[in-house]
């Protein structure tokens, strides 16, 4: 079976596809062929050899999201059979309750080989059923930034109908973060370097949007759109770069997000910090700064539902397919795209 390796990243992308044996499942395992996977920001960064401290193998199977069908199970697995159309989160040891940093040790693509292949043995007790309505395509398109944008907004943000949801740019976590903002009836607005993509955004359900290019004083255009209110619940989708901005267009009380943690643009150094001189904004406005990391199997779960009950559909930008994985790895680093890119598997 085929799969790619992220190679010898000394002097840059060294993707390649190499074939492998076809996987047989443990005790407690299971194989899942894979039909749909999609790249993340944290992809392009895994590629180039390493995720914070963790340094890449050349062998290391890059990808995290993911959908597919078992096809294989092993010795004591009774929650799934084999044809299940199934998901599961990168980080599967967080099955619900309360984090640990341990569980990062445990991670799809970065400590353990991902999806950027045909098979893929998974753990049974992560895997989450597919509703029929759900396409691969689609589903693939959740596991990183559909499930970190939900935890941002519906489990740590707990957003109300009467918040305003602030969330940086375009990118695949912020339109997740403002598709279950408007799914719970609060108002989105959402910044973006580009003027045809905030009116994109707003077609797709922005209420208003703020270019941070040409208005570098972005969180005072945000307090002029709120009559000085300020934002209930900021999605930090940049890093500790944007962190000054955001306390400045938080609301009183406002819950900040601290998610982006790699560089969004590629070959680019994430934003040196400012010398948080607002800092006294997070007193003044008794304000809370939260980091997220993705989320749990139940919030996962919970996801499905509500995208199932409220007909909510991921905004795809483009799908490549197998034999144009370069085509997709081009495309996400011309920073064009709006949402996801997604890789049809086979
Ligand atoms: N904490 C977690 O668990 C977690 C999970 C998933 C992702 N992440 C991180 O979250 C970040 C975003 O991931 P993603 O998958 O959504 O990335 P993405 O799809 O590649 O989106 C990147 C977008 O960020 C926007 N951007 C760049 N610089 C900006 C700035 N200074 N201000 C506002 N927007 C800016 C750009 O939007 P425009 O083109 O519209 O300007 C760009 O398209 C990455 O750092 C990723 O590693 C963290």
């Amino acid at each position: 079976m085929k799969v790619f390796e992220i190679g010898d990243y000394s002097k840059g992308l060294a993707l390649h596809a190499v074939e492998r044996p076809e996987p047989v499942p443990g005790h407690g395992e299971a194989v899942m062929r894979v039909r749909a996977t999609g790249i993340n920001a944290r992809d392009l960064t895994i590629m180039h050899g390493s995720l914070g401290k963790t340094v890449m193998p050349y062998t290391r199977v890059p990808l995290s999201d993911n959908a597919g069908d078992i096809i294989a199970v092993g010795a004591g697995v009774e929650n799934i059979q084999v044809g299940d159309r199934v998901t599961m989160s990168h980080y599967w040891q967080w099955l619900d309750g309360d984090w640990h940093a341990s569980m990062s040790e445990q991670d799809y693509s970065a400590t353990l080989d991902g999806f950027l292949a045909e098979q893929v043995v998974v753990p049974a007790a992560a895997l989450i059923r597919l509703p029929d309505s759900l396409s691969y395509e689609e589903a693939s398109t959740l596991q990183s930034p559909g499930l970190t944008a939900w935890n941002a907004v519906v489990e740590a943000g707990a957003a109300r109908a009467s918040d305003t949801v602030l969330t940086l740019g375009s990118g695949a976590v912020s339109v997740f973060g403002m598709q279950w903002a408007k799914m719970l009836g609060a108002r989105c607005i959402i910044t973006s370097s580009s003027d045809a993509k905030l009116a994109r955004l707003k077609e797709l359900g922005a209420d208003l949007g703020v270019n941070y290019r040409t208005n570098p004083d972005w969180p005072g255009e945000v307090l002029e759109l709120t009559d000085g209110e300020g934002a209930d619940i900021i999605l930090n989708n940049v890093g500790l770069g944007e962190m000054e901005n955001c306390l400045m267009a938080a609301a009183s009380n406002g819950r900040i997000m601290h998610i982006g943690a790699n560089p969004v643009v590629h070959n680019q150094e994430p934003q040196e910090p400012p010398v948080l001189t607002k800092l006294p904004n997070l007193i003044l406005k008794n304000l809370t700064v939260r980091g997220i990391i993705v989320g749990s199997r139940r919030m996962f779960t919970d996801l499905i539902r509500a995208m199932v009950r409220n007909d909510v559909r991921p905004v795809i930008d483009r799908v490549f397919d197998w034999d144009d994985v370069y085509g997709a790895i081009d495309y996400m680093q011309s920073g064009e795209k709006i949402g996801k890119i997604v890789i049809r598997v086979t």
